[in-house]
């Protein structure tokens, strides 16, 4: 039996949402990056062209405001966080032909491109608007960066939109006392040019496509109330300071992140097309007869299937095959809390358990629908003890031994035809799930089937035949038979299995060819088998909870010193370190810094000329106390442009903060200039 398909091969490129660039990847997310990977491995597995490329969402106001608060520049924020995104995907085994950031040469081309297509068909509009302004911070603030007090409640300390004490829904100039949160002042009212994409221009447009069969009929009904309703014109600008990329012919104004996080998709892409040689056009083309298909959760539908194809459809690409959406993740049926210790990192995970796990229970929960999806963290643990190491694994440990001990490590000849006649047909049955997302019962008939060949082997009763005399041909059919059920069933999982499915094609000697997987193992050798997966053990998601709750500690105790005892960073080389180059430095001039309210600036002479470096210390020093003093400075930082002016290097400093920063070296005939090591 080969069914090695004559179809064409399709064309596929999956994409999943960019996650952003200012937190880390937590369980909530994987759901998605997990649903993703499998149905693209599952294409590549049945020898489809499926590429799947994701990136960093890089811009926005926060992750401006977070690279600030930590003193570095938005580049080297994003930077690291897509170091650690990419290294929590890698350790649960999502693969990526391409990771990239909408921060990049890519992004910014297809954003002015698909900008100048959108203006040239006149779908762009400009008109003021009044919004709330940071007078202090010289910034206008969106409802989330606005705090006071509910005008329902009188709760204080609730944000611009929502009170999180009573649920009222409101505008920031109805909260009482309001004050920005960037800056603490009051904010006043200010007016600016905004750029809208005419959005209702699009409604026929919408109308037809959103009941094409691109959307699930659940969220195409969604849509249908919306475009009933009326579309508005969606705002495409944001005024500086804004990390993002400056709109062509309009300086001072940027993209609003929304309007370059999904051309990411298409930078991505081609940042993957450049490097491999792949026709761009031919997926993204007007005429192009790929699939293209967007996972992402269901809070961002608007996002993907009103504001995404219209661009798309006038700037002239084609518009996706699908956009499919899923639930939210709940543990333990709440919402993911801090304080319960269930907003649980990809991170804190994989420090306690194997990322296989997680990636069955999901699959053995997903629909192709949107419901939510509860984590039961006893539930979970009990499904994958019995379903994979009760059933899957259970099978082959049973038999593999006696291969090896009696026979050489060789299999014979199959003898239960029948039934693995049936394993081999449910292989279509479970495709289909597969295709349709539907994950759940592609898990289920995989059990099923587990089942079978579980209720074969006690029947069989091998562990028995083996002491009789005479019955060796037997042992070794109704071992062949089992391990061949075995590899099937490793077939069917491996798009949801992946290190397990190759440890098992290790084992069996063999790779887990789904199209040919027909050709059953006779007289082949097998390796000695090795187990495959342990039990979860219930401790070690109680520690993964604790650890959890720590962290959030950790990041909110303010300003307990413990708080500020960071874990030491990853071991570096002497090499790098002595890269860096330390030098006394003396500070002949300290000024305060206009509309700065941590900094001060500081001139240093380290005997080459003098440096003018910005330093977050003046809540612990007057400026006159410094100047002909000592420091220690970092000589040879790449100069970085600030707000406030270019800053050609760094002083050290210790302390837990507020007053307690210390940046002088004793004076103790230090020279300026002096190389420390
Ligand atoms: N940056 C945007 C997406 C831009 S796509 C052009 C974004 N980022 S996100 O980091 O907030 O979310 C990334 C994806 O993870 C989204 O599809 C979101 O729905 C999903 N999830 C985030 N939290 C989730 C849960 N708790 N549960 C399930 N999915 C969740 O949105
Ligand atoms: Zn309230």
């Amino acid at each position: 039996m080969t069914q090695a398909s004559a179809q064409k091969q399709r064309d596929i490129l999956v994409t999943s949402a960019l996650p952003y660039a200012n937190g880390p990847i937590h369980l909530g997310h994987l759901l998605e990056y997990i649903q993703t990977d499998i149905w693209a491995r599952y294409q590549r597995m049945r020898g489809q062209n499926c590429y799947y490329v994701c990136a960093d969402d890089a811009h926005g106001t926060a992750i401006m405001l977070r690279a600030e608060r930590e003193g570095i520049t938005a580049e080297s924020l994003i930077d690291r966080i897509r170091q650690e995104h990419q290294a929590d995907f890698a350790g649960f085994h999502i693969h990526f032909d391409n990771y990239h950031s909408t921060h990049s040469e890519e992004n910014k081309e297809f954003s002015e491109y698909i900008y100048r297509r959108l203006q040239e068909n006149d779908h762009i509009a400009t008109r003021k608007i009044t919004q709330a302004y940071d007078p202090e911070k010289q910034m206008f603030l969106a409802d989330r960066f606005i705090k006071g007090t509910c005008p329902k409640c009188k709760t204080e300390d609730q944000y611009g939109d929502n009170c999180e004490a009573c649920g009222a829904t409101y505008t920031p100039a109805e909260l009482i006392n309001p004050k920005s949160a960037v800056s603490g002042a009051t904010p006043v009212e200010k007016e600016s040019e905004h750029y809208f994409f005419r959005l209702p221009e699009f409604s026929d447009f919408l109308q037809n496509w959103t009941r094409s069969g691109t959307l699930q009929p659940q969220i195409a009904n969604k849509l249908a109330e919306w475009l009933d309703a009326g579309l508005q014109e969606w705002d495409i600008s944001r005024d500086a300071p804004y990390f993002g990329f400056e709109i062509p012919d309009a300086p001072g104004k940027y993209f609003y992140v929304w309007l370059d996080a999904p051309i990411g998709y298409l930078a991505s892409f081609k940042n993957l097309c450049d490097r491999e040689g792949i026709d761009f056009n031919r997926f993204w083309g007007p005429d192009s007869d790929a699939e293209v298909y967007h996972f992402i959760g269901k809070d961002i539908i608007n996002f993907h299937a009103l504001f995404w194809p219209s661009m798309l459809h006038s700037a002239g690409f084609r518009t996706p095959s699908a956009v499919w959406a899923h639930g939210f993740v709940t543990v333990n049926g709440k919402k993911m809390s801090k304080s319960r210790g269930t907003f649980i990192m990809a991170r804190t995970y994989l420090d306690h358990l194997n990322p296989e796990y997680l990636r069955y229970y999901f699959a053995a929960k997903l629909g192709s629908g949107v419901d939510d999806m509860d984590l039961n963290l006893e539930d979970f643990a009990a499904r994958v003890n019995s379903d994979l190491v009760g059933k899957v694994v259970n099978i082959a440990s049973r038999s593999a031994g006696f291969i090896t001990k009696r026979f050489d490590g060789q299999l014979g000849q199959v003898t239960e035809t029948d039934k693995l006649n049936a394993f081999v047909a449910a292989g279509e049955e479970i495709a289909e799930h597969y295709e349709s997302r539907d994950y759940g019962r592609a898990m289920r008939k995989v059990m099923e089937l587990a089942d079978i060949a579980n209720q074969y082997v006690n029947d069989e009763q091998p562990w028995v035949v083996a002491k009789q005399e005479g019955q060796d041909n037997r042992l070794q059919a109704i071992c062949s038979n089992a391990i061949n059920m075995f590899r099937l069933l490793m077939t069917y999982l491996a798009p949801v299995l992946p290190k397990t499915a190759e440890a098992s094609a290790e084992f069996l000697n063999s790779a887990l060819d789904w199209n040919n997987r027909g050709n059953l193992l006779e007289n082949h050798s097998i390796n000695k088998f090795k187990p495959l997966m342990n039990r979860v053990e219930m401790p070690l998601i109680e520690k993964m909870l604790e650890a959890s709750k720590e962290e959030v500690s950790a990041e909110t105790a303010e300003p307990a010193p413990a708080a500020n005892i960071e874990p030491v960073a990853d071991e570096i080389e002497f090499g790098d370190f002595a890269k860096v180059d330390l030098r006394v430095a003396r500070i002949v001039k300290a000024e305060h810094v206009e509309g700065a309210d941590k900094l001060l600036r500081l001139t240093l002479d380290i005997g080459h000329g003098d440096r003018n470096v910005f330093a977050g210390i003046k809540s612990a020093y007057k400026p006159e106390d410094l100047e002909g003093r000592l420091t220690v400075m970092v000589a040879n930082l790449k100069p970085r442009k600030m707000k406030f002016g270019l800053s050609e290097g760094m002083v050290l400093a210790a302390g837990p903060g507020g007053k307690e920063i210390f940046i002088l070296s004793p004076d103790s005939g230090a020279t300026p200039g002096m190389r420390i090591m």
